[in-house]
């Protein structure tokens, strides 16, 4: 019971990584907010959580949009009082060739897989500031290294690695650790929709010879949560079973 006591907000936690964070947090005894942006989703999550006995409530609402999140961080301290933990996972893809890849696909790309983490982190910082204590936690990527096709989503999740720098030296006086977990391929809607050629083709290049899980992610995230993290802020740590070594070759 790591957690036990604390209130945590996870974004885009209506399924994936985000839904496998939450239930972690909750099973480690933290009252946990699910945010997604689909309200059936986001109920789903909630149902999971209390049915396995843990304690969560639902935040329906578009995180890339400032007043929507401004809305849910008053709701959260109106009902609550604080805010402990905060984790910044909600993520899309809008993949292309750098040629065909349209202004759209950029935009929002960039809006919510950067800006919705901006926003966030600077609701949760007011709080966490105010009460000396806080664990901000982002979402990047192994993707963030460069990626074909990816120019987007690789931007969005380099600009995760800099802004989790850049807070966790403004709020190291605060009692505020800000981290980076960077998975890389994790077993969820995205992978199992790919054909078995390339689900094979990633898993011939793991050096585990597993694709990693959400459960992986959340123990990562619960290790930078905990209150005893205390000294560590600014990192991002890879949770991708050693392909960020160099030189396997598969
Ligand atoms: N799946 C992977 O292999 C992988 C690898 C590295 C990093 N990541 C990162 O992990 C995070 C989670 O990825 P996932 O694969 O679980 O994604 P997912 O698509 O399974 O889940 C993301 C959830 O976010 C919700 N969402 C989308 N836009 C939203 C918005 N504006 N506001 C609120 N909710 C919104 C979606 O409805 C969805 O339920 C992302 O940041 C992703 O970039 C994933």
């Amino acid at each position: 019971m790591r957690l036990k006591g604390r209130i945590a907000l996870v974004t885009g936690s209506g399924r994936g990584i985000g839904k496998g964070i939450a239930a972690r947090f909750a099973r480690e005894g933290a009252l946990v907010g699910v945010n997604d942006i689909d309200p059936d989703r986001t109920d789903a999550a909630v149902r999971e959580i209390t049915v396995a006995g843990g304690q969560a409530f639902g935040l329906a609402v578009d995180v890339s949009d400032s007043a929507q999140v401004e809305a849910v961080f008053r709701t959260i301290i109106d009902s609550f009082g604080r805010l402990d933990v905060l984790v910044n996972n909600v993520g899309i893809i809008r993949d292309g060739f750098i040629t065909k890849m349209t202004d759209e696909d950029w935009d929002r790309v960039i809006r919510v897989n950067l800006r919705s983490y901006f926003l966030c982190a600077r609701a949760a910082a007011k709080i966490m500031i105010e009460q000396q204590y806080g664990r901000i936690i982002n979402i990047s990527s192994r993707a963030w290294l460069g990626n074909i096709g990816q120019a987007n989503y690789s931007a969005a999740k380099g600009g995760v690695v800099s802004l989790t720098r850049s807070l966790a030296l403004e709020l190291a006086r605060s009692g505020v650790t800000v981290n980076c977990v960077a998975p890389g391929i994790i077993e969820t809607a995205m992978f199992r929709s790919m054909s078995e050629k390339a689900q094979n083709r990633h898993l011939s290049v793991q050096p585990m010879k597993r694709i990693g899980t959400a459960a992986d992610v959340a123990y990562a995230c619960l290790g930078f949560a905990d209150e005893e993290a205390s000294y560590i802020t600014g990192q991002t740590l890879y949770v991708c079973g050693g392909k960020s070594l160099a030189n396997y070759m598969g």
